[in-house]
């Protein structure tokens, strides 16, 4: 599985961790990537990724220690860490699942609005709209990471099955965007989704907007 972080997925991990205390779910058998992370932030900075991941979702759940791969915003040299990243995941045979959340310009992970994406892992700069996005979870502005190791967008198209999530009003010109509009545009990366064979996009009522429903369900 390729997991996100963010607000988005929290409801989804709380499922999880239920699921598992009930005895309904293992993980002894499940591999996971990451998305991204910052970097510069060590694994115990309270908003680094995978500070999230072992709060939110690893230590409530038994996926092994040596299962879990997260992109690491402290590697000495970020670039060859990124293709390092991106040759584990092709040679864990590539991702099975993949959870998305979106953000309020359409970036997917952490792959912003641009003339060109990457394919790969790489490392990235965080646009002023993330930037701005993200500061609601830093004391201050000034204290949000510039730049991120991300997963490329075609490490996303090669996800056997995609599962986008979007919540809340701020995601509804987004969802209803992706939606409505039949155009695939680097300058808003989730439409690449509309090309992807298996891909269920969850939404809460708040970001559906103003979508009739009956548009939706085919
Ligand atoms: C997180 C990630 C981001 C978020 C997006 C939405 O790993 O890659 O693309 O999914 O920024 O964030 P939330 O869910 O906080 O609105």
């Amino acid at each position: 599985m390729c997991l996100a972080t963010g607000n988005t997925p929290l409801g989804l991990y709380e499922e999880l961790v239920k699921a598992y205390q009930e005895g309904k779910a293992d993980f002894s058998q499940v591999r996971t990537f990451n998305l991204d992370e910052y970097v510069g932030l060590t694994e115990d900075h309270e908003q680094s990724y995978h500070y999230y991941m072992e709060e939110k979702l690893f230590k409530h759940i038994n996926v092994p220690k040596e299962n879990r791969q997260i992109p690491d915003g402290m590697a000495e040299d970020l670039e060859q860490h990124a293709a390092d990243y991106e040759q584990d995941i092709y040679a864990a045979g590539g991702i099975d699942i993949l959870l998305l959340g979106v953000g309020v310009n359409g970036h997917i992970a952490f792959n912003e609005p641009a003339k060109e994406l990457s394919d790969i892992t790489h490392v990235t700069d965080l646009s002023a709209d993330t930037i701005k996005a993200n500061s609601r979870f830093f004391a201050d502005i000034t204290e949000v990471p510039r730049r991120a190791v991300s997963i490329g967008v075609g490490t996303i198209m090669r996800a056997k099955r995609i599962v986008m999530m979007a919540t809340g009003a701020s995601k509804a010109p987004v969802v209803e965007k992706l939606l409505n509009e039949p155009v695939i545009s680097c300058e808003f990366p989730v439409s690449l989704l509309r090309a992807h064979r298996n891909v269920t996009v969850i939404v809460d009522k708040e970001a559906l907007g103003k979508i009739p429903q009956e548009n939706i369900e085919q």
